[in-house]
C-alpha cells in the first residue's frame, strides 16, 4: 500500500482532488467508483471547484457508487442517491445516465445486486475506486466477518455502523438495518484503489488495515492483496501507524513522475 500521510483532513481531501483530477484529465471517459459518508465531503467540494474555476471536465465520466440502503428511495434525503445528487453530481456537468448508484428499492434485491455486477463490467471495470473506512474496519458497507470474495450483496449492518451513521438521521431509530454494497471481490477488481481517513476515530481501523493480518474481522484489510492502493491519512488517524516513519520517508523520497502534488 501507498500510504500518504497530511497533516489535515483538509490537505488530504485536497490530495485526493488532484489524483481523481489527474484520472478524468488522463482518461476522459473514466469509470469512478465513489463513496458517501462524511469523508468525501471535503473531496467533492474540490472536485466542485475544480470543474467550476479550472474547467475540470466530467462529461464522459462513468461513476458506481458503493452502497445504498435499503427501502429509502431516491426521494428520501437519506438515500445514497441523494447524498450524490446534494453533494455532487448537481454542481458538475456529469451525465446522470452515466451514473449508477445500488437501487435499494428495487423489488427484487437480489436481481439488482447481480445486475449492478453486470453493469460495472460492461462498462469495463472501474479504474480508480475511491473509499471511505468504517471505525470497525469495514469498505462500502462490508461489515466484519463478511466474506472477502463477495460480490455485490445483501448485508445487515452492525449496531456500531447504525450507531455511527445515526448522525445523519433525525432519529437513530430512522436506520434502515439492511443495504446493497458492492463486495469485497468487486471492489479488488478496481484497477486503483483511492481509500481516506481522518480523525481518531478511524485510527484503530487504519493501523489494523495497514498492519494488522488480512482478515474478515477487518475487511478493508483486504486492500493488502490489491496491487495499487493509496491510503490518505491525517495525523489523528495515522497515530497508531508502527511504521509511520517509513511511510512519510517512502513519501519524501518520490520522484518527480510519482508525485500527485
Ligand atoms: C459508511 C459508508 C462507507 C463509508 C464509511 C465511513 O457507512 N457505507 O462507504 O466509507 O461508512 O463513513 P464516514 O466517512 O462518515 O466516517
Amino acid at each position: 500500500m501507498e500510504v500518504i500521510i497530511r497533516s489535515t483532513e483538509e490537505e488530504g481531501s485536497l490530495l485526493a482532488a488532484k489524483i481523481i483530477e489527474r484520472q478524468v484529465r488522463d482518461k476522459a471517459r473514466s469509470v469512478l467508483g465513489l463513496a458517501t459518508g462524511r469523508t468525501p465531503l471535503n473531496l467533492y467540494k474540490n472536485l466542485i471547484r475544480l470543474h467550476q474555476e479550472r474547467g475540470l471536465n466530467f462529461s464522459q465520466t462513468v461513476t458506481f457508487n458503493l452502497d445504498e440502503y435499503v427501502g429509502l428511495g431516491p426521494d428520501n434525503p437519506n438515500s445514497y442517491y441523494s447524498f450524490m445528487h446534494e453533494n455532487f453530481f448537481k454542481h458538475i456537468n456529469i451525465d446522470l445516465q452515466n451514473t449508477h448508484i445500488p437501487n435499494g428499492f428495487d423489488p427484487d434485491l437480489r436481481t439488482a445486486c447481480n445486475r449492478y455486477e453486470a453493469q460495472i463490467k460492461e462498462a469495463g471495470g472501474i479504474d480508480l475506486q475511491l473509499l471511505g473506512l468504517g471505525s470497525n474496519g469495514h469498505i462500502g458497507f462490508n461489515e466484519p466477518t463478511g466474506s472477502l470474495m463477495s460480490r455485490t450483496w445483501l448485508k445487515i449492518l452492525s449496531r456500531q455502523t447504525m450507531k455511527d451513521n445515526a448522525t445523519f438521521f433525525e432519529s437513530p431509530g430512522q436506520v434502515p438495518s439492511h443495504v446493497i454494497t458492492m463486495g469485497i471481490g468487486t471492489i479488488l477488481e478496481s484497477e486503483w484503489c483511492l481509500l481516506l481517513a481522518f480523525g481518531e476515530g478511524k485510527a484503530q481501523a487504519v493501523t489494523q488495515m495497514i498492519e494488522g493480518p488480512v482478515t474478515s474481522i477487518c475487511p478493508a484489510s483486504a486492500l493488502q492483496l490489491h496491487p495499487r492502493v493509496t491510503v490518505i491519512l491525517d495525523e489523528p488517524s495515522a497515530a497508531g501507524l508502527k511504521l509511520a516513519h517509513h511511510y512519510r520517508w517512502i513519501d519524501s523520497q518520490k520522484l518527480e513522475w510519482q508525485r500527485y502534488d
